[in-house]
């Protein structure tokens, strides 16, 4: 499991740490990611953890809090649509290497993501990954490239995150995510879960286990503010009756509380929902804390 240490970082960065570093995170993802990577771990899955479009590592970061000490972050961003490539960067690698825990796990591949092929990411990370985020390029043509390098680089049980897929403002996310889906290294992988703008997908019999892990953990935490609208659209639905995206069940995450944070630290968008929204709290509402809400749900499982 992780140390004490690297819980309370967790806990700090999902809850407010990920504010301090720019870039483009909803909490609700920062909540769920850590949420599936602790389970990971409690079910002995091995694996690196990786990212396609870096930035300045506001999502990266929270890969690195979620690895062991064994495992390795890698990084991929030709930093072209930087103001300072080689500052973000080094900015990165400060950051990682300023924490006991994520110090010396960083690989930075600074080269062009649609021309690396798997053996180039096996050079560092010859063990495959349990957790890849998706997010460089947001034309149709990247996208498809991305993912399918990205699929071929998974362990079985590993989670690959699709950034962007209802991001009005880049329409070829969304289809270059459904031709990944549909196209023959696509067809084995199946979404599961959406969730602050990030589509989560797995193989065909994880992405059922993570899919009823994560109903087990609303339907015991409906209460609490991240899942009350989720836990209420479910109670909506017909019996066993879900979103489907590609013919897979899907939980759609929807969190009132959303927001995103501009570059200057200060929220800037209060989110569009995909259903409805009851209620619009502001930037300041408190979640519970994610590592003792996984541990509960851990306890009451066992
Ligand atoms: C939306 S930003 C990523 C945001 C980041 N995930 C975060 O947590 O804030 C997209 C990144 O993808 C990178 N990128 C775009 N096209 C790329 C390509 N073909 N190869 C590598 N990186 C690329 C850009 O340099 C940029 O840093």
């Amino acid at each position: 499991m992780l140390s004490s240490e690297q819980k309370a970082a967790l806990d700090d960065y999902v809850n407010i740490g990920h504010r301090n570093t720019p870039g483009w995170l909803w909490q609700s993802a920062a909540y769920i990611t850590a949420l599936l990577g602790m389970k990971q771990i409690e079910d002995g899955l091995d694996g690196n953890l990786g990212e396609i479009g870096v930035w300045q590592g506001r999502y990266l970061y929270l890969l690195g809090l979620l690895s062991r000490p064994e495992e390795k972050v890698v990084g991929i961003d030709s930093f072209v649509h930087s103001p300072d490539p080689e500052g973000f960067a080094r900015r990165v690698e400060n950051r990682f290497n300023l924490e006991a825990s994520t110090a010396g796990k960083l690989t930075l591949i600074k080269e062009d993501s649609t021309k690396l092929t798997p053996e180039r990411v096996r050079q560092v990370a010859p063990e495959g990954f349990r957790l890849f985020s998706v997010d460089g390029g947001h034309l149709c043509d990247e996208v498809l490239s991305d993912s399918q390098l990205v699929s071929q680089l998974m362990v079985p049980g590993g989670i690959m995150i699709l950034d962007d897929i209802l991001n009005s403002t880049c329409p070829g996310v969304i289809e270059g995510t459904l031709e990944f889906l549909k196209s023959p290294q696509g067809s084995d992988f199946a979404p599961f879960c959406l969730v602050g703008n990030k589509l989560l997908v797995s193989d065909k019999a994880s992405a059922e286990h993570y899919r009823q892990y994560l109903l087990q953990v609303i339907h015991e935490n409906k209460d609490a503010s991240i899942f009350r609208d989720t836990a209420q659209t479910i109670s909506d639905f017909p019996e066993g009756v879900y979103p489907k995206l590609c013919g897979s069940d899907l939980i759609v995450i929807t969190w009132s509380g959303d927001y995103l944070i501009s570059d200057n630290g200060a929220p800037v968008l209060i989110r569009t929902k995909v259903c409805d929204m009851h209620e619009m709290n502001g930037p300041d509402v408190q979640l519970p804390p994610v590592v003792s809400l996984f541990e509960r749900s851990a306890a009451v499982a066992s």
